[in-house]
């Protein structure tokens, strides 16, 4: 079977990252068919929208995406519709990705890039599961509007809604049960039930799915206790399932304990197990175009769509191990390199990734 794979680079670093995939793509033993579309500001430039229906079509026939990053400074200032990130956001509500998996872990041979001691990360092996397509990210009515409660006339007012309906809590409560059952059994539900009603009901669709999963542990936490045991002693975590906007922050936060938000990717599912899969950080435009980007999140981000969408397991360990001995071997991009230590390009990490994806082949 041919896998049908979309590449969208997007902004920033994000063509730089896309092009080391691209490398790797070439070398695997699979047959595919791989194509480009335009998503984000650059395809504001070129086309006057952030999801061009041209881009959308062809990401819902792919068998999976990987994408770069979206956004930039050059794009601030337009209006919300026009944003480089509402074509993400349109993309994974289009596709109907509401899984969203960011497996957070550290390599012992980045222990010493961590911002937290080694005893405290060292062997660190965590998955936040996020919902997606939900949350105050989506729900309606949201916007800016002239206030009419007689106390704030005269002001603009500014409002979301934070609004999850049973099925959703259901579908993302069973990725993560299933998702647990197949690591250490251990699942903490993320929310805020001491007072937004709208995760009290998240608890209790979490709490009638545990019965279902007997060799899971279910366990809660309020979100503002998690961030704070993600940095006091993260290695509690098993899996963590979440809501879209919790889901985003404590990401980010986890990513950093591995040492590099330049290490993070993600995949974000859909029913039918059609993914994107994207690196957690955005199109850094500070570094765009030097050279410097850490391409390891994007090249295990094609690990992940290996695995989750493309049914290739095996190829997926390959490229993890792969990745695995180039940091053993010492090569380092500046965003993981110690003090004093040198730094190799974009495009040299993604060679030698390439190199010892080969050489694992040539030993297998
Ligand atoms: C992420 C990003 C996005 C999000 C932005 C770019 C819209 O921060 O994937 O975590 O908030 O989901
Ligand atoms: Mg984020």
């Amino acid at each position: 079977m041919t896998h049908r794979i979309l590449l969208l680079p997007g902004d920033g670093i994000g063509p730089e990252i896309v092009a080391e995939a691209q490398k790797l793509l070439s070398v695997l033993p699979m047959a595919m068919s791989v194509e480009s579309a335009l998503l984000g500001g650059v395809a504001v430039d070129v086309t006057g929208q952030p999801l061009p229906d041209e881009t959308l079509e062809k990401a819902k026939a792919a068998d999976c995406v990987i994408l770069g990053a979206v956004g930039g400074p050059k794009w601030d200032g337009l209006a919300n519709a026009q944003r480089p990130e509402k074509g993400l956001l349109g993309l994974r509500a289009g596709m109907g990705l509401f899984a969203n998996l960011r497996p957070a872990k550290l390599y012992k041979e980045l222990e010493a890039a961590s911002s937290l001691k080694p005893e405290v990360v060292s062997g660190l092996d965590i998955l936040i599961v996020r919902e997606l397509t939900g949350g105050l990210y989506f729900g309606q009515p949201r916007g800016i509007r002239p206030a009419t409660d007689p106390v704030r006339e005269g002001e603009r007012e500014g409002f979301n809604t934070y609004v999850y309906c049973e099925h959703e809590i259901e579908r993302i409560g069973r990725v993560a049960f299933e998702m647990a059952s197949q690591r250490q059994g251990r699942l903490c539900s993320i929310d805020k039930a001491n007072v937004l009603e709208v995760t009290q009901l998240w608890r209790e669709v979490m709490t009638r799915l545990a019965p279902e999963y007997p060799n899971v542990t279910l366990s809660h936490m309020y979100v503002d206790n998690a961030a704070m045991q993600l940095v006091r002693a993260p290695k509690q975590f098993d899996v963590l399932v979440t809501g879209n906007l919790f889901g985003d922050i404590l990401s980010d936060q986890a990513a950093m304990l591995t040492g590099s938000i330049g290490m993070l990717p993600s995949a974000s599912l859909n029913a039918s197990q059609h993914g994107l899969f994207e690196p957690c950080h955005g199109s850094a435009p500070d570094i765009a175009g030097r050279g410097m980007a850490n391409p390891l999140a994007t090249l295990l981000s094609v690990a992940l769509a290996c695995r989750y969408s493309l049914d290739e397991p095996t190829i997926a360990d390959r490229i993890e191990r792969a990745i695995q001995r180039v940091l053993a071997s010492g090569l380092r991009t500046v965003d993981i390199a110690q003090a004093g230590q040198a730094s190799v390009s974009t495009e040299a990490m993604g060679d030698a990734v390439v190199k010892a994806f080969l050489a694992a082949v040539i030993e297998k």
